[in-house]
């Protein structure tokens, strides 16, 4: 299981969950489009960590950042992403750990 630390917490992808699956079923607030490279509208900025694609996607992605739709995480990864809603608050202070 992938660990994936977030702006707002800590979670583990599911077997066969792709990371943008795993971002929602967890609150996160990510767009999405096509599901599938195309689009690019799901991209978020890499802080840490690496991810690999099955086949290179055909949306631009920039260094230091990835497509959840269709990335594979292949170590523990951090990314920028919050959670829908979450306020701007210190990150110690709102930082929970998620072990589904
Ligand atoms: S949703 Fe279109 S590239 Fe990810």
């Amino acid at each position: 299981m992938s660990r994936v630390t977030t702006t707002d917490l800590h979670f583990h992808l599911l077997e066969g969950e792709s990371l943008l699956d795993g971002l929602e079923r967890t609150g996160h607030d990510v767009e999405y489009q096509c599901r599938s490279g195309y689009c690019g509208v799901c991209r978020l900025t890499l802080l840490e960590g690496k991810v690999s694609y099955d086949e290179p996607p055909l949306a631009y992605v920039g260094q230091s950042e990835i497509l959840p739709c269709c990335c594979k995480v292949i170590e523990p990864i951090h990314v920028e992403c919050r959670v829908s809603g979450q306020a701007e608050l210190p990150l110690e202070l709102e930082q929970r750990e998620f072990d589904f």
